[in-house]
C-alpha cells in the first residue's frame, strides 16, 4: 500500500515561510477541564504569534499549562474559547479525516512521555510515522535515530532501552516527517549534557535550515540561552515574553 502523504510537510514549511502567515497564531485561547468543584482552568486569554522558522522555549512551573499548550498548538485538544491557526489554518473547524492529515503532515509531537509502542523495535517506532509521510521510510528512520545519536539501537525494544535512548527515539519518530511546526515537552529530560546539546542543536538545525518552527517546553532555564524567543507560562497564561538577541548555540550550554 502506497501511504504518500497528501501535502508535502517540507513545502507546507516553506510555503507557510513565504505566504507572511504565522506558524502558529493563538487568539484568546483559553482550556478549561470539567466542570463545578473540579472544574481547572488549565489556560486562560492566550495570545501567542510564533513565525516560521522560529525557535521558541516555554517556560513555567508544574501544572502551569505548558503541555495542554502545546495539545492546542498540535490539534490533540481543542480549545474551550479562542481560535488557533498553523500556517494560517484555522485548526478548530478541521473534523476528521482533516484533522488527522493535519496532526499526520504539519506536526510532530515529542511528548513528555515518549509514547513508543512497546511491541515495536526502535527503528519500527520511528518507520511507522515515516511509511506515513514519505517514501523510503526505513532509509529516512535510520538517518533519524542517527541524527540523534541512538542509530547502533534500531533494532531494540522499548523496554530495552534506557530512559535517554527512549527519549531520543521518540524524537527521531517526531523529525523523521520533517514536520513544519514541531512541539517538544521536555524533550532533554532524560538525558545528559553532551546527549542534551547534541539533540538541541538537531532541533535548531530544523529550525535554521528548514523553516520548522519549534515550540519546545523545558523546565531547564540554561535552554532558553539558545531560543529566538523566550515564553514564560504561569497559572495557565502567559506572564512574559522575550525575544533573545543573540540566542547562543547549542553546543554552548551547560548544565
Ligand atoms: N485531562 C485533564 N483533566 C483535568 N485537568 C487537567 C488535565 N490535563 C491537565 N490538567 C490540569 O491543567 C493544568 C495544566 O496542566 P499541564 O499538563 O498543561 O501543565 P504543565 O505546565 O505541562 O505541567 P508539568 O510541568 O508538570 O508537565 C494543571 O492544573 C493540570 O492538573
Ligand atoms: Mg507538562
Amino acid at each position: 500500500m502506497n501511504r504518500r502523504a497528501d501535502v508535502d510537510p517540507l513545502t507546507a514549511a516553506e510555503a507557510a515561510a513565504s505566504s507572511g502567515a504565522p506558524a502558529l497564531r493563538m487568539s484568546g485561547v483559553g482550556k478549561t477541564y470539567g466542570s463545578g468543584p473540579g472544574r481547572v482552568v488549565a489556560l486562560h486569554d492566550v495570545d501567542l504569534e510564533v513565525r516560521p522558522g522560529e525557535f521558541v522555549v516555554l517556560l513555567g512551573p508544574s501544572g502551569s499549562g505548558k503541555t495542554t499548550l502545546l495539545n492546542l498548538a498540535g490539534g490533540i485538544e481543542e480549545p474551550s474559547e479562542g481560535v488557533i491557526e498553523v500556517a494560517g489554518l484555522a485548526i478548530g473547524g478541521l473534523k476528521g479525516k482533516q484533522r488527522t492529515v493535519f496532526r499526520r503532515d504539519r506536526v510532530g509531537f515529542v511528548f513528555q512521555f515518549f509514547n513508543l509502542v512497546p511491541t515495536l523495535t526502535a527503528l519500527e517506532n520511528v518507520e511507522i510515522m515515516a511509511e506515513l509521510t514519505g517514501p523510503d521510510a526505513t532509509a529516512r528512520s535510520r538517518r533519524a535515530l542517527g541524527l540523534v545519536g541512538v542509530g547502533d539501537v534500531g533494532d531494540r525494544f522499548p523496554g530495552q532501552l534506557s530512559g535517554g535512548q527512549q527519549q531520543r527515539v521518540a524524537i527521531a519518530r517526531a523529525i523523521v516527517k520533517e514536520p513544519p511546526l514541531l512541539l517538544c515537552d521536555e524533550p532533554t529530560g532524560s538525558l545528559d549534557l553532551a546527549t542534551g546539546r547534541q539533540v538541541l542543536g538537531v532541533l535548531r538545525e530544523l529550525a535554521r535550515e528548514g523553516h520548522h518552527t519549534v515550540l519546545l517546553v523545558t523546565h531547564n532555564s540554561e535552554i532558553a540561552r539558545m531560543a529566538d524567543r523566550v515564553v514564560w507560562l504561569r497559572s495557565g497564561a502567559i506572564s512574559r515574553s522575550q525575544s533573545v538577541a543573540h540566542p547562543v548555540e547549542a553546543s554552548e550550554l551547560q548544565w
